[in-house]
């Protein structure tokens, strides 16, 4: 017997991309529900080879419902997902809304799924940033066999991290250049086509934005408090797959051999580097893929046990969708959650 699942947020960049992964990787569903806004009521979207049509949240009732895959943002989780968590469904959460409560795991099943075991607290789970998804597969089995001091990394982030306006926007205006139109910019501060902007979310009182802050603290909380983390973050007009610039200071020597030979073995990470022309991992290639990938892997000769390299990864998938899912293959995996079919 399987579970019920309701997408929150499924006419989304995200919802839509988590009806996709739960029919590829074949997840343990019964029935897959998708909700989204009063706008959407009706509204069709694909699970796999069945059309769903959108219920609306507000009128929906989860008492038989195991997990809601939260993809609607920040507002409407602080709203829902308490009361969602109350009839006892489990909510994994995308938005930034819980990240920081300390009842609250916060995710990335193939750094600290250890951590899903006091998720009964609040009943919610909560999934990183996009940004810090993909970095910390990368970091954690370094960090296991190097030690990491300190971390400076520069993201190259794609539009449909903002959602389907951002890739709407990036489009519109890539379409005005062409025919001179007149470019304008609503979703983002400043024009995104042909551009980059270095301001991802608001700006924080110490200068830094709090897209930047987030990859410090997620950072912490997921991986290890010790490390110290500093950001640029910066938008780009790519589509799909956010891109990092890495380098790490370590408490015991690397080498760049040594730290290929771990991030090969290490899940959820593919590497690409091959010390030539057109050697490495590009977003375009990305995305659409579930890996984390690695290039550009090298001794950064100017700290003491430096390395730097090249992360890339789909933000809608690794970033958002798909951590989600794997966070509820691994509750199941754990035998930490049983379908309320079953159990009643
Ligand atoms: N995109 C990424 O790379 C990424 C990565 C990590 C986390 N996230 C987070 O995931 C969330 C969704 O992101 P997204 O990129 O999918 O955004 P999006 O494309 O703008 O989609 C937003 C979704 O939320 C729904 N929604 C909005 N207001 C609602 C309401 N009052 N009640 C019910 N549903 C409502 C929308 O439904 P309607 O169509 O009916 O308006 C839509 O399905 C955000 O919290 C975002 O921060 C995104």
């Amino acid at each position: 017997m399987g579970y019920k699942v309701a997408v929150v947020g499924a006419t989304g960049n995200v919802g839509r991309e988590m009806l996709d992964i739960l029919a590829e990787r074949r997840f343990p569903a019964d029935e897959v529900v998708a909700l989204a806004s009063s706008r959407s009521i009706g509204t069709e979207v694909s699970y796999g080879d069945k059309i769903l049509k959108c219920k609306h949240l507000d009128t929906f009732n989860f008492a038989d419902v195991d997990i809601a895959l939260m993809s609607a943002g920040g507002d409407v989780s602080k709203e829902w997902s308490p009361r969602i968590a109350a009839q006892k469904c489990v909510v994994i959460d995308n938005s930034s809304a819980w990240r920081y409560d300390s009842d609250v795991p916060l995710v990335v099943p193939e750094v600290n799924a250890d951590a899903l075991k006091g998720f009964a607290k609040k009943n919610i789970i909560a999934n990183p940033n996009c940004s810090t998804a993909q970095l910390v597969v990368a970091l954690k089995p370094l960090h296991d066999a190097f030690v990491i001091k300190r971390v400076v990394v520069s993201t190259y982030q794609s539009v449909s991290g903002a959602g389907k306006e951002g890739m709407d926007e990036l489009f519109a205006q890539t379409r005005a250049v062409f025919v001179s139109d007149q470019v304008e910019s609503r979703k983002f501060p400043k024009r995104i086509a042909f551009n980059l902007i270095p301001q991802i979310d608001v700006f924080m009182e110490d200068g830094f934005t709090k897209e930047e802050w987030k990859m410090m603290a997620e950072t912490k909380k997921i991986l290890d408090p010790k490390i110290k983390l500093t950001a640029t973050c910066v938008r780009v007009p790519v589509f799909i797959s956010h891109s990092e610039s890495v380098n790490v200071e370590f408490e015991k020597p690397v080498t760049a051999d040594e730290a290929r030979n771990i991030l090969r073995e290490a899940p959820g990470v593919l590497v690409i580097d091959k010390r030539e022309t057109g050697g490495y991992i590009t977003p375009h290639e990305a995305a659409g893929e579930d890996a984390t990938y690695i290039s550009r892997i090298r001794e950064d000769a100017t700290v003491e046990n430096g390395l730097a390299f090249w992360c890339v990864s789909d933000n809608l998938r690794k970033g958002a969708a798909l951590n989600a899912v794997q966070i509820a293959e691994s509750l199941i995996n754990r035998k930490l959650l049983t379908p309320k079919k079953q159990a009643a």
